[in-house]
């Protein structure tokens, strides 16, 4: 019997990215069926993974070095009812296979009867029906190295799939995994998925969607009540769920134009010199309220009356924490950050505004092109990217007055740790046209590739 894997399963099992998966499927190196793949297909491609060495087993032998200290069960591991669960569902189909291969063998029993009693009636078939009993049983007895192979990724995703459950997003085809005691739309955000969502507690129903297939599980209390239509429909909320098992959900992707406008009081967690004229300030959203916005965006902060507008340099999948990107000048917004902005100081935080957010479902290379601190929205663009593991290639452009760059380390790592991402730093007293002219002899065809351009207006013009 053919066994299927879905591609997100995969990419985690060959420790390769999805749309490595998606470019070897369209290049005709790997068949898929439904878009799951099967077994021998995957064996076949991916030969030489050695499936004991990375991934979940790694995973789990990390958890059991540090002898489950509680930080790391919290994080890795599910609640134990929802671990429970997944180990209950995970048993029943265990328990399907193991009946069906008694059923098969006590077939194989009758099969074997049978032969006997035609070798009787028949003793000219005696010959061929000893052969066959022998060539069969040979056959069942000698493991092909395939199994062996095979035997090592199934048990590799079976410990997957107690570890973390997988959520398929319709009609947008996204997917995303719910780890530890993540809540479904923790989950999402996680991943770079926007979806629809308000308090994050239960209250609002903002976050409700339709549950297609799987098994869900409340696992924080809400005050918000279901109409008898949605619970006919099967709607749950996201923001007090988890998955205990695969789930098809039905959501809509939230675009920049349906985000509400939002008023959050935050707190300041700290305020981080980048260079002497420019401040990294952090803010914490509070607990019951985090604010729903897409790379790209701006925000208005004010405090104590002084109001500015700034990029979130932060991703949206980054829970409760914001950063913006602050320079020194002498407007008094930035003379309060430089000068008496203390820890656990109120800031209220109003947006989110703007539209230049990522393409979700573009598959061409993403170009980043930053001057100076529009380093800001480029950092929380390419960090969505990155968790939404969309474009197939990523290049930093960053032109700056002064090298290296504030966060040069930071793009550095990204270029190590990432095949597919470039960074090439450049320098502004060359001038913006001779810039653009260095990003253009790389990309002459600008429609292969889909640009975020961030800077002065004059640099943008
Ligand atoms: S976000 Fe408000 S109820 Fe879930």
């Amino acid at each position: 019997m053919s066994h299927y894997l879905p591609l997100a399963r995969v990419a985690r099992l060959v420790g390769v990215t999805r749309s490595t998966l998606q470019r070897m499927i369209r290049d005709g190196e790997m068949m898929t069926f439904d878009g799951q793949i099967e077994l021998d297909e995957l064996l076949r491609v991916f030969p030489n993974v050695k499936w004991q060495a990375d991934g979940e087993f790694e995973r789990v032998e990390e958890i059991k070095r540090k002898a489950f200290g509680k930080r790391v069960m919290e994080r890795a591991l599910p609640d134990k009812e929802v671990l429970a669960e997944r180990l209950f569902e995970l048993g029943k189909e265990f328990a399907g296979a193991k009946s069906m291969l008694i059923y098969y063998d006590q077939i194989f029993r009758w099969l074997e009867t049978k032969m006997d009693a035609v070798a009787e009636d028949d003793p000219e078939a005696l010959d061929a029906l000893q052969s066959l009993k022998i060539w069969l049983r040979q056959e069942l007895d000698a493991v092909p190295e395939e199994v062996e192979r095979g035997k090592a990724l199934l048990a590799e995703e079976s410990v997957m799939r107690v570890m973390s459950a997988r959520v398929t997003v319709q009609p947008s085809g996204h997917e995303f995994f719910v780890e530890g005691n993540d809540t479904l739309l923790e989950a999402a955000l996680r991943a770079g998925i926007s979806l629809n969502y308000g308090c994050s507690n239960g209250n609002c129903g903002e976050c409700k969607v339709r549950l297609v297939s799987g098994k869900a599980k409340k696992v924080h209390p809400h005050d918000y009540v279901f109409h008898d239509s949605d619970k006919a429909n099967g709607a749950i909320l996201m923001c007090s769920y988890t998955a205990i098992t695969d789930l098809v959900i039905e959501a809509s992707v939230t675009e920049a134009a349906d985000i509400p406008h939002q008023s959050i009081p935050t707190k300041v967690r700290s305020v981080e010199p980048l260079d002497p004229d420019l401040a990294s300030l952090h803010l914490t959203t509070p607990r019951s309220q985090r604010l729903h916005f897409l790379a790209g965006q701006s925000v208005t902060l004010t405090v104590d009356g002084c109001s500015g507008e700034f990029y979130v340099a932060s991703c949206p999948c980054e829970d409760r924490h914001i950063e913006l990107h602050i320079r020194r000048d002498n407007t008094p917004f930035s003379r309060k950050v430089f000068n008496d902005l203390a820890k656990k100081a109120p800031v209220t935080l109003e947006g989110p505004h703007g539209h230049c957010v990522i393409k979700m479902d573009s598959r061409r290379p993403a170009i980043f092109v930053a001057w100076d601190e529009g380093f800001a929205p480029i950092k929380s663009l390419i960090q969505h990217a990155l968790s939404l593991e969309m474009a197939e290639g990523m290049e930093l452009f960053w032109i700056s007055e002064h090298l290296p760059h504030y966060q040069e380390n930071l793009c550095h790592s990204w270029a190590d740790a990432l095949d597919n991402f470039h960074y090439r730093p450049l320098f502004a007293a060359a001038g913006a046209e001779a810039n653009v002219a260095v990003i253009l002899a790389e990309h002459p065809d600008l429609s292969r590739a889909d640009f975020y351009v961030a800077g002065p207006t004059d640099f943008l013009e």
